[in-house]
């Protein structure tokens, strides 16, 4: 048996700091922006049911999967995935698989900063009662607005920018621990609160039976693969952000209980998030399909209407503006152990380089969204493009290699050591095998295949 390792860049306090800080990472803007928009654009419920099934089937044992990787490795990505391939005397190949996360991180980072340079400016907006009595052709032109700005956007992305590399390299653990632990439960009671505000709009069965009831009609290879990559999307899988909040993981925590708490607080957020949403789309004869700015044109109408609505209102923008931080400094972590590992610099200066990369490919996200524009490729802007080669392919395909690597290369005895398993018969470990061994990766390949019409052309040929 090999010597346990310990990180160089410290250990969480303990199992809790662990969950709030993965907590911290998984729940962000992927649940309350992009999963709105996103079943509103894939047309419900189907779209939902889909991705709660992908969530539990495919999302728990690769979370599972990633944890442990980083635990027994207890480096950046591309150590972690060194270190364990030479362990079970594997291919250094193995490595890439690092490398692969890394740069998907720097992908996802540079437009999730813009998004959540949006939810900074609408804290303001909010508190200086710009939504106060709007209508909902009102709110929906003032984010038209502001979208066609690009100095404003380019602000906003700035600052949020600086912000995450400002927390990074002081290090992960000071301060997120805390900042978690109060703010996290604050954004829950208000999305309740939003929920029940929702109750009473009249409009809220409405929402129950488009969020809930399937149109299996309505489903395509691409609305399969699209519910798959938002559950790696906001479970943070794929990329080493799990994987490197893993590697800080204490060796006694049992990684089975804690992925389900992450995973359950994770859906429970974004269900919430859709609870409080759509009714206020029905209530203002919006449509689902309001594209990226979903929740920036319904939230301000409700907060525009209720009483107390702009400190609400503010206060909400604060917490999501929140939530979007401890996703954002996930995003960077992996880079910048590598450069402090492999490059001898300190955490600051580390922080500051990767941070500036990710920020610079966050401009063009920005100008595609209105300068840039008319330049699309297969139809979409640079924006839309990031986000679904990150989301759709990148993210999927790390996972697949990620429960490759845990259910076939890596021995029984490691992965048992790890989850703390004695029997190799133990009914959770032989579930937890085969879905990271069969299921996961077949799921995965299977959705991948279906997308790009290779199935079809093998059921025509055969
Ligand atoms: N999960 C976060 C959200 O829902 C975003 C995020 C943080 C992420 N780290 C990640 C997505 C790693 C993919 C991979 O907002």
């Amino acid at each position: 048996m090999e010597i346990p390792r310990t990180s160089i860049h410290g250990e969480w306090s303990s199992r809790l700091a662990f969950i709030l800080a993965a907590t911290g990472s998984a729940v962000g803007l992927g649940n309350i922006w992009r999963f709105p928009y996103i079943t509103g654009e894939n047309g419900g419920g189907a779209f939902v049911i889909v991705y709660l099934v992908c969530v539990l089937a495919i999302g728990v044992p690769i979370m599972m999967a990633e944890i442990m990787l980083g635990r027994r490795g207890r480096q950046s990505p591309m150590n972690t995935m060194a270190s364990l391939a030479h362990d079970e005397g594997r291919s250094k190949l193995w490595k890439g698989l690092g490398w692969w996360g890394v740069l998907g991180g720097f992908m996802i980072l540079s437009f999730y900063s813009v998004v959540a340079g949006w939810t900074l400016a609408y804290v303001f907006r909010m508190g200086s009662g710009m939504f106060t009595n709007a209508t909902a052709d009102g709110v929906g032109s003032i984010f038209g607005q502001f979208v066609s700005d690009p100095e404003r956007l380019l602000a906003w992305h700035t600052i949020f920018m600086v912000m995450t590399i400002i927390v990074v390299s002081r290090g992960v653990k000071s301060g997120l621990e805390k900042a978690v632990r109060y703010l996290m439960p604050m954004l829950f009671i208000m999305l309740i609160g939003m929920v029940f505000y929702a109750m009473n709009t009249g409009y809220f069965g409405n929402a129950i039976s488009y969020l809930f009831e399937p149109d299996f009609s309505k489903l395509s290879a691409e609305v399969i693969l699209t519910a798959m990559g938002q559950a790696f999307f906001s479970l943070s899988l794929g990329m080493g952000a799990i994987m490197i909040y893993g590697s800080y993981l204490p060796k006694q925590t049992s990684i089975g209980r804690t992925t389900f708490i992450v995973a359950g607080m994770d859906t429970l957020v974004a269900i919430l998030s859709g609870l409080a949403i759509f009714p206020i789309v029905f209530a203002y004869g919006l449509q689902p399909e309001q594209s990226v700015g979903l929740v920036f044109k319904t939230l301000p109408i409700a907060f525009g209407q209720m009483p107390g609505g702009l400190l609400f209102g503010t206060l909400f923008f604060v917490l999501l503006s929140f939530a979007a931080w401890t996703s954002a400094i996930s995003l960077l972590e992996p880079a910048v152990t590598w450069l402090v590992e492999n490059h001898g610099m300190n955490r600051v200066m580390a922080s500051a380089w990767s941070g500036l990369a990710a920020w610079l490919l966050g401009v063009v996200a920005l100008l595609s969204l209105n300068i840039w524009s008319d330049h699309t490729l297969f139809g979409k802007n640079a924006f839309d493009l990031m986000e679904f080669a990150t989301t759709n392919i990148m993210l999927p395909l790390g996972g697949l290699m990620i429960a490759l690597f845990a259910g076939w290369m890596m021995r029984h005895e490691s992965t048992m050591d790890e989850l703390h398993i004695q029997d190799r018969l133990h009914l959770g470990y032989r579930l937890w095998q085969f879905l990271v061994r069969f299921i996961a990766p077949l799921a995965v390949l299977f959705i991948f295949l279906n997308v790009t019409g290779v199935l079809d052309w093998l059921a025509n040929i055969l």
